[in-house]
Order: structure tokens, then sequence, then C-alpha cells
């Protein structure tokens, strides 16, 4: 539940420095989204075909890491650990969300990767949605941050947190042991966040989910981001203002990150952009960039952009978010395949990001150049439903960061989190 914790005195690991005061939440406006425009810079290349799926037997979509508490990719005796929402390839793409399972993957060289197992045994929620994994290693536990969700066409949204899983590590491969405890850290409240209750009355869809875990780069409190809604009051889907997407923040009021409380939204898109998709952070040269997904179908009508990662800057949690590239595209799907990739995860990589995402579908364009559209994607025969979708890991992309301005420059042959032989 939401404790006030602000003025209790808590005190945070370092100590020293005080606790943030949340304020306003930025604005990502229709002016910025109305310079969006695919460039050199900010353009995905063609995926080739023919990338080998890590997996036979499921879909592979989103995917996050195994990380340190400072944020940094884990590597455990050797091993780099991810873990990725999957589906059974015997349904059609469409489908995979209401079966979302969370499973891990490792790897020695950082991009091929073998199938681990189920990531939690009896989690919370029909399904598991996407979240993010620390590995605390004085205590020998993961912290395994997810979304539980109700089945369709609820959808209702939770953060949890599930504590006690280890890991075994061998020549061959990495096992998670022990018993996980799962507990709720957080649901909307219908102040600060929309409740599906208040998303029924504008007639569209809601978000409270993909708590993503950092620790303050310098107060050292615990924080999650996650994708949530302002509510504002609105009661139709033509109602601009029912495109009301948020980066929300919640902070843990207790030290075995059991307890939080929910702080306000730090950005907002409020008649932009419905949706703001798993955001996470990089900090890079005493910056906060704030990465965000988002699709062309959630832009509030009159407002245009590709499915793409989109980041802003600033120069703390609370502080002015700037859009990248003076309207926050980062990485866009190329015009001629405009839905191969999405759920971008900005990992840093020295001064620069590595781009990790999964391939979606391919051969989909246009209609206006009268290929199949992504709505007409699930009335085709499964078969070929499915051939039209990747379902695993896409080629990652290095990508510059310059203060505001960001470059697209290399593309990794396989899916990395962060590069071989470092
Ligand atoms: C992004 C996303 C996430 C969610 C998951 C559901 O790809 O919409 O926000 O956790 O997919 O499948």
């Amino acid at each position: 539940g939401a404790i006030g914790a602000a003025g209790l005195g808590l005190s945070f690991g370092t100590g020293s420095v005080a606790a943030v005061e949340p304020g306003d939440a930025s604005e990502w406006t229709a002016e910025h989204a109305s310079n969006i425009e695919r460039t050199d810079a900010t353009t995905a290349p063609v995926i080739d075909d023919g990338a080998e799926p890590i997996s036979d037997d499921y879909w592979i979509w989103d995917t996050w890491p195994l990380r340190h508490r400072d944020g940094s990719i884990a590597k455990i005796d050797g091993w780099q650990i991810v873990f990725s929402l999957t589906a059974s390839k015997d349904l059609v793409p469409g489908d995979r969300h209401n079966e979302a399972t969370i499973r891990y993957f490792y790897s020695r060289n950082g991009h091929s990767w073998r199938e681990g197992g189920t990531a939690f045994e009896n989690p919370l929620g029909h399904h598991q949605w996407a979240g993010s994994a620390m590995y605390d290693e004085s205590e020998d536990q993961i912290y395994h941050f997810y979304t539980a969700t109700s089945p369709e066409p609820e959808f209702r949204q939770r953060l949890a947190l599930a504590k006690g899983a280890s890991l075994e590590t061998g020549p061959r491969g990495v096992e998670l042991t022990g018993t996980q405890e799962h507990t709720i850290i957080g649901a909307a409240d219908g102040e600060l966040y929309q409740t599906l209750e208040q998303s029924r009355e504008q007639g569209i869809v809601y978000a409270f989910r993909d708590p993503w875990y950092f620790q303050h780069p310098e107060t050292g409190e615990d924080l999650l981001v996650f994708e949530g809604n302002t509510p504002t009051g609105s009661d139709s889907p033509s109602d601009p203002r029912s495109y009301n997407g948020n980066v929300g923040v919640m902070r843990a009021t207790n030290d075995s990150l059991t307890e939080w409380e929910l702080l306000p939204p730090n950005l907002e898109a409020i008649e932009v952009n419905q949706q703001l998709e798993r955001p996470h952070y990089v900090f890079n040269d005493g910056k906060w960039y704030l990465f965000v997904l988002s699709h062309e179908f959630t832009f509030a009508p009159g407002l245009q952009g590709p499915d793409a990662l989109y980041g802003f800057v600033s120069d703390s949690l609370y502080g002015d978010y700037e859009p990248l590239n003076g309207s926050g595209l980062v990485v866009a799907n190329p015009e001629s395949a405009p839905f191969q990739a999405y759920s971008w995860l900005a990992m840093p990589h020295g001064n620069d990001v590595l781009v990790e995402s999964f391939e979606n579908f391919r051969g989909l364009d246009d209609t206006s150049r009268g290929e199949i559209s992504l709505d007409e994607v699930g009335h085709l025969p499964p078969e070929e439903q499915k051939d039209l979708f990747g379902g695993t890991l896409a080629p990652s992309l290095k990508v510059q960061l310059r203060g505001s301005e960001t470059r697209v420059v290399n593309e990794l042959k396989d899916g990395h989190f962060i590069p071989s032989g470092n």
C-alpha cells in the first residue's frame, strides 16, 4: 500500500544525502511529438532474416538482464542471466500476452542464450508481464520485480516482488534455486495513477505495470519506475485527454523492499501518448536518461510517431526532462519494416548505450503500401501469423549518447546486453 514516508526521516542506503523530494512531472508535449521524424540517427537498420530463435518451444518478447543493485549487469561465475516473457509457440502471437510466463536464459558469451526454466513456481497473477531483476550479492538472493496481471479481457495489473531465489552455477549452465515469496508492492490508487475502473469510463486500455528497479545514484534510495496513466477525468476514447501515459515512481519504505510508497509520476504524455512502456534509466555523465517505448497506435489523434524507443534527459529524478533529439525519438523501426522490433531496453555501455529488443512482426508494412497491416495479422491463418512473427531476441544496436542528442551507430549480430568480451 501507499505509506506516506515524507517527513518520517527514513534512512536510506548511503545515509548522508537527503531523500528525494517529489516534484511536478515533466511533460512530453504535442509540440515535442510533432517533431518526431525518422532520420539516419534515429532509425534502426532493417533486420536481416534468419536469426536463430533462442527457443524452439517458446515465443520470447520483453527481456531484462539480471543486474546488481547499482544497475550493472551481473555476471555470476562467468554467466549472464536474462529473464523473458515467454509463451508456447502453439499460440498465435496475438494470444501470447494472456499466457505470458517469465523464463530465464543464460549465456557465457552474452549473445548465444540457453534455456533455463521458469523464473517462478507460484507467481501472483493469472500471468506475468515485464519487470526487472536485481541480484544482491551479499544476501545471495534475487529481488525479482514483475507485473501480476489478471486474465483477459480485464488485464488488471499490480506490481509484485518475488524474493528468495538464488543461483547455482556449473560448467554447463545455471539453475535458479530456492523458494520464493511473492508480495504485491503496488497498485493504482486512482489519484496519482489511474485504476482499471477509471480507464473503463474512458473506454481505453490502462497500464500499471513494468516495474524497473534502480538505486538512486546519490541518495542510495531504492526506487522503481513503472508504466502508468494519469487520471484526467476524461470519459471517452475520442477525448485527447484519454491519452494519458505517464512514468510512475515508487520508493521502498523498508530495507527488505517489501513495502513501497507511490510517488507522483515524473513524466507525463497527456494528450500525446497513452503508453510510456517499460520505463528505465541509464545514468551517464551525471545525467538521468529515461527511456520508454511506445506504439504508433497509442499516439493521441493528430499526432504521429513510429513504434520506437523514446528518451528524455534530466539532471535529477524530478528534474526537467528534455526529449532527446528534440522530439524524444531515439530508435525507430525503419519505414519499410515498421513493426520489426519492439520493447527496446537501453543498457549502459561506456559513454553509449546498447539497445536490446525482440523481433516482432516482419513483412508488415503501412497499409498505404497495400501490404498487410498490423490489424489484419490476427485474421490470417495461424501458421501465417506465426511466420510473420519473430518472437526471439533481435540484434542489439549501439547508440551514442551526446548530451541530448543520440545516434544509432552499429548493429551487433545477436541479442546482447553487454558486448561480448566485456
Ligand atoms: C511491452 C509490453 C509491456 C508488458 C508486456 C505484455 O512490450 O506491453 O508493457 O509488460 O508487453 O506482453
